[in-house]
């Protein structure tokens, strides 16, 4: 009987929805322009292929992200024994902590976990892009005081006894033997590099819509997948409000880093610079492309690192998140200070132009969007979700 009543109370609703939508007069339906069209399909087909993380030999090999997938969840790999990266990086939470800013590691961290699907897609790592390759950025936390607080000697001595990694680089053919400490640790961060490479995302309503869209010219089949109002929050996202300019791709990020003008204090007289550190980062880290432990010299890879400047630019300067599985991932943005999808959509609405420190953001710019629109284009993002 409970069950029954569940199961209506599920059900209705759907009919009901159903019903609104099907019934003639009540339907609407949208119709999309050819430039619409045209650049929808630069959005479309899930998933594009991985690039090869860069410098990583191991990159794309089965064993080694067979290998990365059990150290990803591996507690030895931390000071204290007690932490792996699925601590932090939740399985359930689309791979990121559903606290505003990660609490889950050695000390209180002042940004938030970042959710790993699709992450290799990315050029730059981390909110301020301070690693240039994923085996870059899986070394640091193991290494890093506020994470999982290990240093390389620890690490290696725990490593070496581990019968899965002995058994697993023997079947490769390498002897651990002949890896002084410090490759054997990089080496590791190496193997939870390819498996990270592996973690995409399922199709989402989204893409089933705009394949639908592509093939049927303006199919209304195309409605089973996204609803009216969430066709009418898309036509917002790559019309007025600009949105698709920085959330580019079918990943929804042009990989780049911009200022759209979220505080920047974490705590009285503290501030997070974002992207100016990232940099200073990335041109000390000893684990950059451009140093010793790049494993395929790749001449461009290389040139990414070299390249990049720091500039009173990049201050407040954030890497364009992806918005796919944004429904796993709450809270937002680099501290998580906004909770909800709809937050998101008022801070953009309603933005300060003068608050965008950096001068470059013009696209972004106040919108009247009534309660009704900004609703569409919440749900516009939740289609992005498997
Ligand atoms: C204490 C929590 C915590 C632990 C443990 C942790 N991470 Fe993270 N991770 C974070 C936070 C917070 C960020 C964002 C950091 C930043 O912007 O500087 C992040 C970012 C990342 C990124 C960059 C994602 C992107 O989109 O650019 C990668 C990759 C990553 N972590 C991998 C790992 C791996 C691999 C491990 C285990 C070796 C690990 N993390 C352990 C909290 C954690
Ligand atoms: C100028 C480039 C730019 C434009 C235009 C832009 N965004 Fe963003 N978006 C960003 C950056 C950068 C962040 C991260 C900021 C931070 O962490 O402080 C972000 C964060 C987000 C987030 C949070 C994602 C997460 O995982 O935390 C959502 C959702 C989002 N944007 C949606 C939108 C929507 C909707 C629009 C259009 C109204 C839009 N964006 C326009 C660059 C942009």
């Amino acid at each position: 009987m409970r069950i029954q009543q569940q199961t209506l109370k599920r059900v209705l609703p759907l009919v009901f929805a159903v019903c609104l939508v099907s019934t003639p007069g009540v339907a609407e339906e949208l119709n999309f322009s050819d430039s619409e069209l045209s650049l929808l399909k630069t959005f479309a087909t899930w998933p594009p292929s991985v690039p090869a993380d860069p410098g990583n030999e191991y990159s794309g090999e089965a064993w080694a992200e067979e290998l990365g997938a059990v150290l990803f969840n591996d507690t030895a790999l931390s000071g204290n024994q007690s932490i792996s990266c699925a601590t932090c990086h939740q399985s359930e939470h689309g791979l990121a902590e559903t606290t505003a800013v990660s609490v889950a590691g050695a000390q209180p961290h002042v940004r938030n976990t970042q959710g790993l699907l699709n992450v290799g897609y990315q050029r730059w790592f981390g909110w301020d892009g301070g690693a240039d390759s994923l085996w870059a950025a899986s070394l640091r936390p193991m290494l890093s005081e506020v994470e999982m607080a290990s240093n390389i000697e620890d690490l290696a001595n725990t490593l070496r006894r581990s019968n899965t990694l002995n058994q697993s680089l023997s079947e490769a053919g390498i002897d651990i033997k002949h890896l002084n400490d410090e490759a054997l640790v990089v080496a590791v961060g190496k193997f939870i590099g390819a498996y990270l490479r592996t973690l995409t995302s399922h199709e989402t309503r989204f893409d089933q819509f705009v394949a639908d869209l592509i093939n049927g010219e303006n199919n209304p089949a195309a409605e089973q997948f996204m609803s009216i109002s969430a066709q009418r929050g898309m036509k917002l996202f790559f019309g007025e409000g600009n949105c698709f300019v920085c959330h580019f791709g079918p990943n929804f990020s042009n990989g780049e880093f911009h200022d759209i003008g979220r505080p920047f204090f974490t705590a009285v007289g503290q501030v997070d610079p974002g992207r100016l550190a990232g940099i200073k980062r990335l041109k000390k880290d000893p684990y950059n492309l451009d140093g010793y432990f790049n494993g395929t010299k790749e001449p461009s890879d290389i040139l990414k690192t070299t390249s990049v400047k720091t500039g009173q630019i990049t201050f407040g300067q954030w890497r364009t998140p992806s918005l796919r599985n944004l429904l796993s991932t709450a809270p937002y943005m680099h501290d998580g200070s906004l909770a909800t999808l709809r937050e998101v959509v008022d801070y953009y609405a309603d933005i300060d132009p003068s608050r965008l420190h950096s001068k470059g953001e013009a696209i972004l710019k106040p919108n009247n969007w009534t309660s009704s629109e900004r609703n569409d284009l919440v749900e516009f993002l939740k289609a992005l979700s498997e």
